[in-house]
């Protein structure tokens, strides 16, 4: 199973991801948790990547794609991935079908996952992460437990979010129509209870 998941800064690919994983026992490449851990561990990547990340920017593509090839030629993808974050733009969603095509292995689905924006602020500046887990909680809506050891995004202060926001609406939303016409596309309805929202995109998928 190759599934790429799209949608808006906040709208819930994180949550879905790591359900899908333990569905389709594949594991989640996230491009922006792989910035983060590089960003904490110090290296020049992370010092990198940390200054447009903090300032609400898309890193550059040679940089992410980079990321993507090296992550997806690890055992463990070989049967199956699933891309959170990747491709945010054109350029890497082209590298993308080119890297797939030469191992021969097309991606199943895309799926884009619809939330509106007036929803996305609340959910991006109240979400928390466990350190210890990678997973993901929401101060209103999926409280973490008692001893969770919580992180606060530096990119989900207000303003950050706004500019991601707008990133999003920039650059993003082109692969909308690319991946339309490839006939890959699928979109999902995100507003709902998490274990809902994944229902439906099993159900997008054809696996319920
Ligand atoms: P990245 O980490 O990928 O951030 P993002 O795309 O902005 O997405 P988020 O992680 O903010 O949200 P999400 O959709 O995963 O939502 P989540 O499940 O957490 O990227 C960060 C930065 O890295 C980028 O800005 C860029 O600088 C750089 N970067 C990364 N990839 C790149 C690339 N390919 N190219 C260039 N630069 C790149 O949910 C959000 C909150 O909502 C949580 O609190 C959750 O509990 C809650 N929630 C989830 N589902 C529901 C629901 N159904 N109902 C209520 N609450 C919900």
């Amino acid at each position: 199973m190759r599934i790429v998941l799209l949608g808006a800064p906040a709208s819930g690919k994180g949550t879905q991801a790591n359900e899908l994983c333990r569905t389709f026992g594949v594991p989640k490449i996230s491009t922006g948790d792989m910035l983060r851990a590089a960003l904490a561990a110090g290296t020049p990547l992370g010092k990198e990547a940390e200054r447009y990340m903090n300032a609400g920017q898309l890193v550059p593509d040679s940089v992410v794609i980079g990321l993507v090839e090296e992550r997806t030629a690890e055992p463990d993808a070989a049967s199956g991935f699933i891309l959170d974050g990747f491709p945010r733009t054109v350029p890497q969603a082209q590298a993308l079908g080119d890297l797939l095509v030469r191992k021969g292995t097309p991606l199943d689905a895309v799926i884009q996952i619809d939330v509106p924006r007036e929803l996305l602020m609340e959910r991006a500046t109240l979400r928390r992460t466990d350190k210890r887990t990678g997973q993901i909680y929401h101060l209103k809506y999926n409280p973490p437990p008692p001893g969770a050891e919580l992180e606060h995004r530096a990119d989900d202060q207000e303003e950050t979010v706004k500019k991601r926001l707008d990133q999003y609406d920039a650059m993003t939303a082109a692969l909308l129509p690319y991946y339309q016409k490839l006939g890959l596309l699928k979109r999902v309805d995100g507003v709902g209870e998490p274990s809902e929202v994944t229902r439906r995109i099993l159900a997008a998928l054809g696996r319920q």
